[in-house]
């Protein structure tokens, strides 16, 4: 019971300092559990992966990077030399080639999030091993869990086949529009790395890259 003015002054400020705590700690909580933190606890966790011998001929694993809330991710197979290196993903002239479509395509940085299926080089730059792709694609798929992207665009014949769960050819599959069982939208294209040795490649790579962007402005509230 609460008798003279000055106790109930002092309780309302009391319930005051409740509130602003409980508000302070909300927001605590909600800043520990965004996706650029859940995206650097995963990459902490797997920074010295030895699940697949991959990781004795690696320099750096390549986790990925970008906008850790994008709405897009871009799926390439492995890192190469300069990624294995820089321990950043397309780094390279594929990625060289991949960058400066989608800054023609006026696709901002800020829209997408770039990883591979494979997060170590393979030597050589040979193709990625079943085993392995087994071994490292729990790592993607809780990289897309983590962070919600509406679009897929896979890179390629092995992310491809890899995230359709198909035999098919990219030539089949490139420039089709699938949905995933989450909603999520995938369109495939080209690896850049393909299109380089295969310049005729190019012009259907931009028009895949064009309709991943037309599907970032129907699904985007924000405008280009
Ligand atoms: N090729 C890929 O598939 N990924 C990279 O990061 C670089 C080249």
């Amino acid at each position: 019971m609460i008798n003279n003015q000055r106790e109930k002054d002092l309780y309302i400020e009391y319930l005051k300092i409740v509130k602003s705590f409980k508000q302070y700690l909300k927001k605590k909580e909600g800043s520990f559990s965004d996706s650029a933190f859940l995206l650097h606890k995963l990459q902490e966790e797997i920074k010295n992966c030895q699940k697949c011998p991959l990781y004795r001929t690696r320099t750096n694993l390549v986790f990925g990077e970008g906008n850790p809330d994008a709405i897009l991710i871009i799926v390439g197979e492995a890192p190469g030399k300069d990624e294995d290196l820089q321990g950043r993903p397309f780094v390279g002239a594929a990625g060289k080639l991949l960058r400066e479509s989608l800054r023609y395509l006026e696709i901002p940085e800020d829209k997408f999030y770039i990883a591979n299926i494979l997060k170590c080089r393979p030597p050589g730059n040979r193709d990625p091993k079943p085993e392995e792709i087994a071994c490292c694609l729990p790592y993607l798929k809780r990289q897309i869990q983590i962070i919600q992207p509406k679009i897929i665009c896979s890179l390629g014949k092995f992310s491809t086949q890899t995230l359709l769960n198909t035999t098919r050819g990219i030539t089949y599959l490139r420039g089709q529009k699938f949905t995933l069982p989450h909603g999520k939208i995938l369109i495939p294209t080209y690896h850049p790395a393909a299109c380089i040795y295969r310049p005729p490649w190019r012009k259907q790579f931009m028009a895949d890259l064009k309709k991943v962007k037309q599907e970032l402005e129907r699904l985007s509230s924000t405008s280009y």
